[in-house]
């Protein structure tokens, strides 16, 4: 979502004429797109703010602007004026559209411009120009905000109540994408499979993902995040039936234990988790990744143990591990917190076994093949390609670039924990 988001933020600038810096020394602007899920997020984007007063000062016509769901916190903005006053604009995740009017102000008359929309169901804005930097993937937004008040989750205050585009929006955006040359598409939202529950239109996740497929075209489709709560078994039986919807499937489970699931207000058991889980797994070869979180307040050993033992028996090709970070105004904060070494030593734990069980499944992978998206050049090894597997499990292979955004089959040779490694092959 942040990825989009600064996509965005770049395809306004691009359309006021500027173009990417070689390095932030350089820029005649530069926006901060912040994160407030967790304080380390926080704390990062905190430090790199800071680390710009300098160069401010030696270039005072410089243009520093702090998007994001950040600045949309209580308090954030004032907070942002006084700690950093050389920031010239702050705007809100839900009105990133008015930087080009903001950076106007702004060169109009130098003073601290502040839109923060704190409205709580702000108008979606269509046609926001994109600048894409993912390559063969276009992400797209289907809904905005969160209405699901998880207990330690900030999104729903930052980011307003849920709302979705309309499928006919969503729908030309992808056919034009697709006719542009994306080979695929993710769809994007805190919980994608509430898509249009709130209207009366007759649309529903599953309608929308049965429509997108239908499009006449060799693509594939992804989504995230779903929420276990309302997921569900008509989405895997479209997937099922659609060749061009990734058997892929990120489902955060946060935790494997009732009792913090219901204190997380995740309204659902780790019974009926597993539940979904067993039907999705009836997908060939589907790759299920989640999110878990250690540390949440009042979690025992046995409370942990109960994720270790949910971890082992899904056995995610991926997990997300996070650390339970305390966000200001969410029901948990105000709960009794645990010592940071618990915490710490339930995270290793948690990551140790995971890692062990995703080496696991990247062995089952041996000598089998796969049809690959090719996405990249390999980053460190001249020569090598990287693209993904249907299930989303990242492959490594020699090849000519010439073959970035094309579909090819490869054999895997060699497994690596997070990676894999193999070659093209021709025919069946
Ligand atoms: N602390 C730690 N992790 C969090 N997440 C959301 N809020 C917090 C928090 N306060 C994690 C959840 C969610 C993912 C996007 O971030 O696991 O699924
Ligand atoms: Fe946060 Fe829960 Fe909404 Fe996800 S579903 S964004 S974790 S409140």
């Amino acid at each position: 979502m942040n990825v989009h988001e600064s996509e965005k933020l770049a395809g306004i600038l691009k359309n006021r004429g500027y173009a990417p810096a070689e390095n932030s020394q350089q820029a005649d602007i530069i926006v901060f797109n912040t994160c407030c899920i967790r304080d380390t997020a926080e704390q990062k984007i905190l430090g790199n703010i800071g680390a710009v007063k300098k160069q401010k000062k030696l270039n005072p016509e410089l243009i520093i602007a702090v998007v994001g769901c950040m600045s949309q916190q209580k308090g954030a903005k004032e907070l942002l004026q006084q700690k950093f006053p050389y920031i010239d604009i702050v705007l809100g995740s839900s009105n990133l559209h008015e930087l080009s009017s903001a950076i106007d102000k702004i060169l109009l008359k130098r003073h601290f411009f502040s839109n923060v929309d704190d409205n709580e169901r702000p108008e979606i804005i269509e046609n926001t120009p994109v600048y894409r930097t993912s390559g063969t993937n276009a992400w797209v937004n289907i809904m905005y905000g969160c209405n699901n008040y998880c207990s330690y989750c900030v999104v729903p205050y930052v980011r307003g109540r849920e709302r979705s585009r309309q499928p006919e929006a969503v729908l030309d955006e992808i056919k034009t994408l697709i006719d542009g040359g994306y080979k695929e598409i993710t769809l994007l939202g805190q919980n994608v499979d509430s898509y249009c529950a709130l209207s009366d239109n007759g649309w529903n996740f599953a309608r929308l993902l049965e429509n997108i497929a239908k499009i006449d075209a060799k693509f594939r489709l992804r989504f995230m995040s779903s929420h276990p709560k309302d997921f569900n078994k008509d989405i895997v039986d479209i997937i099922r039936t659609a060749p061009n919807i990734c058997n892929n499937i990120h489902l955060p489970v946060q935790s494997g234990s009732d009792r913090i699931l219901k204190i997380m207000n995740r309204k659902y058991t780790a019974e009926h988790y597993l539940s979904l889980i067993s039907y999705i797994k009836t997908l060939p070869d589907v790759g299920i990744t989640t999110d878990m979180m250690v540390g949440f307040p009042t979690e025992t050993d046995e409370d942990f143990e109960l994720s270790l033992s949910l971890l082992k028996e899904v056995r995610f090709s991926n997990a997300y591990t996070f650390v339970y970070s305390p966000r200001k105004g969410t029901v948990a904060a105000d709960m009794p917190q645990l010592s940071a070494d618990i915490k710490k030593q339930r995270i290793t734990r948690l990551v140790a076994l995971q890692n062990a069980i995703s080496a696991e499944i990247s062995q089952e992978y041996q000598g089998k093949n796969f049809e690959i998206l090719v996405e990249d050049k390999n980053a460190k090894y001249d020569g090598v390609l990287c693209g993904r597997t249907e299930s989303g499990r990242l492959v490594n292979f020699q090849g000519d670039a010439g073959l970035i955004g094309q579909f090819v089959n490869v054999e895997i040779k060699k497994t690596k924990a997070a990676s894999l490694w193999g070659e093209i092959y021709v025919g069946k």
